[in-house]
């Protein structure tokens, strides 16, 4: 190779990696363009858009099969928003945290206000009658959501405690099927098994929203203290769809039928108590789209 060709080589490289560069350079500036264009929207979305939307959004979001390798993250993210939702995002209808409301003759203790369902999600408004208890239920297989927007109650959740402590996928399944043969023969009000008191604490318009999971808390009760009281609630898939190789998702109740320890009771499946009925509410707040 000549000193001429040499040099013809050498100015080239210099060229294609300036060119390189500048390409490089580029790419990055449309990236940083595209994250600022990002960010503008996600800020013009939370000024713009009520908060009950920006949630019902984050709950479609969160129970899609879609996107469940980022469950956990969306789970939180959906947290992070029902923790800052107050009565007023929400229509909530004022004459209902009035006392007088739930002295009229023939009134439920409680109203149920349906806010969205399709088959992934439920969203719902319970509004309970002063000193009126939510009795112990279930949620099978399901994840919930409770944020109190009115008034003060006292939750107690508990955690299904099984005496083997590891349970492996083969006792989930062998579980499974003695569930299904139970429910196949009808044996609905035979169940008695051991529970954890997973949470015990009063809720208030300003405190955090609880969690449920299918395995964690699924049992709870919700007792309004001395004034009306209004909770919003998620739950994942709603009752009544169909759990696989179960059947439909019923929610079942429970008395404590022992208390082994402080924090350890014996619950036993019961009917729906007669105590337990409610009446409906339209929902009043922005329309979800
Ligand atoms: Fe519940």
């Amino acid at each position: 190779m000549t000193f001429l060709d040499s040099c013809a080589l050498l100015s080239c490289r210099v060229f294609s990696t300036f060119l390189i560069r500048k390409k490089i350079l580029c790419i990055s500036a449309v990236n940083f363009h595209m994250d600022i264009k990002d960010d503008a929207k996600q800020t013009m979305e939370i000024l713009n858009v009520p908060p009950i939307v920006s949630t019902y959004r984050q709950a479609l979001r969160t129970f899609d099969d879609k996107f469940k390798s980022d469950f956990t993250t969306n789970l939180q993210k959906l947290r992070t928003m029902m923790n800052l939702l107050k009565a007023d995002d929400l229509g909530f209808d004022n004459t209902l945290n009035d006392p007088a409301t739930w002295r009229r003759p023939f009134k439920a203790p409680c109203t149920y206000i349906e806010v969205f369902q399709n088959r992934q999600v439920n969203m719902s408004i319970f509004v309970l009658k002063p000193g009126f208890k939510m009795p112990l239920h279930d949620h099978p297989h399901m994840h919930g959501l409770l944020k109190v927007i009115s008034g003060a109650v006292r939750i107690r959740s508990f955690t299904e405690h099984h005496l083997k402590e590891e349970m492996t996928s083969a006792d989930s399944t062998s579980r499974a099927k003695i569930e299904a043969a139970r429910l196949t023969q009808g044996k609905h009000m035979n169940r008695r098994f051991f529970a954890k008191i997973s949470q015990d604490h009063i809720c208030k318009a300003n405190s955090e929203t609880c969690v449920l999971t299918p395995t964690v808390s699924n049992y709870h009760e919700i007792e309004a203290l001395s004034m009306p009281a209004a909770f919003f609630d998620i739950l994942s898939p709603p009752y009544d769809t169909l759990i696989e190789g179960i059947g439909p998702r019923r929610c079942s109740y429970y008395n404590v039928v022992n208390n082994i320890s402080t924090n350890l009771v014996e619950l036993q499946e019961t009917s729906v108590p007669d105590c337990f009925y409610c009446d409906q509410a339209p929902y009043l707040g922005p329309i979800l789209s």
